[in-house]
């Protein structure tokens, strides 16, 4: 028999979700069939409810249902409880299981395909909404030396690192500001978590913040952004999120099956059929 699963967003049409979940079901032989769900806005909870009724083993989430996700499900991974956001639901027989797999993606992909170390290092998080939230904890859980989170609403930095500082009170260093703020600070990680790019932006970001041998990475993938072209030029590696997105998606797998699938193949796969 064959299981069910699904990535439910709005809108969810452009979702990789289900050829990266094919290839990984091909690839460890899983029974699993994995496709698009639509939900109108209001309608969300019910469109995950009819597809559990309907023998769907778990979904992923997706813009901009990830909050309400959290809040449906029955019991919540620390990765969620830190997040406050969910992409991943699993059905179990005794209710909704709920896990955030953006930030562990983020660190698999940065430490293991990428080559990066996140350990001791000064880490540059711009962004301070979703996105941002959903990755700081795993980063933390690397080690970094510093973790500085700026944002154009410099407020809702500081209030995203006074949680995180909280939740991590081992961690060295853990702040909010603005862009204006990091003038004459250098980073060797500078992660992209706002949504500027997708609309051709840029966060007024000082050029000098990258150290060198830096690594600029965006969350968003297949797009040549403005941050990417800024972190080139100032001789940075730059990296877009397709890996991530890949490795998200494998510790969802990994959730679902109890196995790992082989993320390099499915990577180069995309990589081969996307845009950028
Ligand atoms: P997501 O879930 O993708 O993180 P979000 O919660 O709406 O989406 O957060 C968007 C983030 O991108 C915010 O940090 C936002 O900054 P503000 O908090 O100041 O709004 C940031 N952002 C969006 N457009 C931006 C731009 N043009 N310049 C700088 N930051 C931008």
């Amino acid at each position: 028999m064959t299981d069910l699963y699904a990535v439910i967003g709005n809108p969810v049409e452009h979702s990789r979700s289900p050829l990266i979940h094919a290839e990984f079901a091909r690839q460890t032989r899983q029974p699993v069939s994995y496709g698009k769900l639509y939900a109108e806005i209001a309608g969300f909870e019910a469109v995950v409810q009819r597809f559990r009724e309907e023998g769907g083993r778990g979904v992923n989430v997706t813009v901009p249902f990830k909050h309400r996700a959290y809040a449906l499900a029955s019991s919540r991974s620390r990765r969620a409880e830190e997040a406050q956001a969910v992409n991943t639901l699993s059905f179990e027989a005794d209710g909704i299981k709920a896990d955030n797999t953006d930030g562990v993606g983020l660190v698999r992909d940065l430490t293991r395909n990428l080559g990066c170390a996140i350990q001791n290092r000064r880490v540059l998080v711009m962004g301070a909404g979703g996105a941002a939230y959903g990755v700081c904890g795993p980063l933390l859980d690397a080690g970094p030396a510093t973790l500085v989170v700026a944002n154009r609403t410099p407020d809702k930095a500081m209030d995203l690192a006074t949680r995180f500082a909280g939740l991590f009170p081992a961690a060295p260093e853990v702040t909010g500001a603005g862009y204006a703020e990091l003038e004459g600070r250098e980073f060797d990680l500078v992660i992209n978590a706002t949504s500027a790019g997708l609309s051709g932006e840029m966060p007024a970001l000082p050029a000098g913040v990258f150290a060198p041998g830096a690594l600029a990475y965006d969350l968003v993938y297949g797009k040549d952004t403005p941050f990417l072209a800024l972190a080139a030029r100032a001789g940075a590696r730059a990296a877009d999120g397709l890996g991530m997105l890949v490795e998200q998606a494998a510790e969802s797998f990994y959730l679902w099956r109890g196995m790992r699938p082989d993320t390099a193949p499915v990577i180069e796969l995309l990589r081969g059929t996307s845009k950028c």
